[in-house]
């Protein structure tokens, strides 16, 4: 195992047996030792900086099916919200008080949001802060509509690809096309998006090999940035009876991820300090070098309910960005507030 984790730490690539061969025999010493290796590299590109992101969850309302999902359109009990455009700037406001120099503007798939609302959006965004990145996460769009964000002034676009496996994609998305989300990605690839993939792990009927496929999807796209987490079951889901992913599993992950995208940005994510009370740190000292702070108005952060049991719903932007100011810096790790771009990514115009 030691060879294969040294070969993929110089050569950022291993074939699918040898990741496979991976994922099923390393023991709890291979675990450390890739872990070693996927900090060296993470401190190589980004030294031991975490970069801060702040999460503006802006609409909950969503017209797809994603069956693990809290807020899918199917979810009746779902309580539905949408932030005003002076709700978003506020967050705005607040979070560059803070220091934030990234916000991202998540949400479902909410036709409410017109491409003219959302340019609109963007572009007062970035006459008011023009040193700041924006990253928008808002789902499936065409060619042209993501043309027009990115040409509005959006920097960054996060779109999961949820699973590279097709046949597990389709029976998690009724509905949805698997090739459209790919499709999707290349798109803002070619658009000039600094690009964030990702996936869920521990998802219901997920083997190693579909992970498999994920790492050696993640290869092939080259996205400048990475999401993963765990899959947690939501009560009002098909899937509330299912078990979670693992924070262990996900952070053996994050450090094969680092390993394969050496300049990635890699979150530790929400759902990781879900599982476990110092998960994002599990994740930070797996590789990991972004987290996302919420910046929402409290009034609604519990209706942006992915999974059970989400984390930071009740704490104010500043008691938020505070917790983890004291998180990451415990763990070894300074905070940066600067932009905080994939190292190899150049806006094109
Ligand atoms: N609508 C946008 C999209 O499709 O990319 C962004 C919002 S979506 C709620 C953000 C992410 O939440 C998804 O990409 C998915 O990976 C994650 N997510 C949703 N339900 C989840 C669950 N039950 N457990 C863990 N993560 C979940
Ligand atoms: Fe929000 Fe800890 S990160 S309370």
């Amino acid at each position: 195992m030691k060879r294969l984790i040294d070969k993929l730490h110089i050569e950022s690539n291993l074939s699918k047996n040898e990741l496979l061969n991976l994922l099923n025999n390393m023991t709890s010493k291979d675990i450390i030792y890739l872990k070693e290796k996927a900090n060296m590299v993470r401190n190589k590109h980004y030294q031991n900086k975490v970069f801060l992101r702040g999460l503006i969850e802006f609409t909950n309302h969503c017209k797809s099916h994603c069956i693990y999902c809290g807020i899918n359109a199917k979810n009746s009990l779902a309580h539905r919200y949408r932030l005003s455009k002076e709700d978003i700037l506020n967050c705005c406001n607040t979070g560059y008080k803070l220091g934030y120099r990234t916000f991202v503007l998540q949400g479902g798939e909410d036709p409410y949001f017109t491409d003219d609302k959302m340019v609109d959006i963007i572009e007062t965004i970035k006459t008011q802060y023009p040193h700041c990145a924006i990253t928008l996460s808002i789902g499936e769009k065409s060619y042209q509509s993501y043309k027009r964000f990115y040409d509005s002034g959006a920097d960054r676009y996060l779109l999961r690809h949820e699973t590279a496996s097709k046949s597990l994609y389709e029976s998690l998305h009724p509905n949805m096309s698997f090739e459209n989300r790919i499709r999707c990605l290349y798109d803002l690839k070619s658009i000039g998006y600094q690009v964030g993939a990702g996936f869920m792990v521990g998802l219901p009927n997920q083997t190693n090999e579909d992970l498999v496929q994920d790492l050696l999807f993640l290869k092939k796209l080259g996205p400048h940035m990475v999401g993963i987490g765990p899959f947690i079951p939501h009560e009002d889901t098909i899937l509330r009876n299912c078990s979670s992913g693992t924070v262990d599993k996900t952070a053996i992950l994050l450090a094969m991820i680092r390993l394969i995208l050496p300049d990635v940005l890699l979150p530790a994510t929400t759902a990781l300090g879900t599982l476990h009370p110092t998960g994002r740190e599990k994740g930070l000292k797996s590789g990991a070098n972004v987290v996302m702070p919420n910046l929402s108005p409290t009034n609604v952060r519990e209706k942006y309910s992915l999974y059970n049991g989400k984390i930071c719903t009740g704490e104010e932007a500043a008691e938020c960005m505070n917790c983890i100011k004291g998180r990451i810096e415990s763990s070894g790790f300074i905070l940066d507030f600067s932009r905080g771009d994939n190292i190899n990514w150049k806006r094109k115009y």
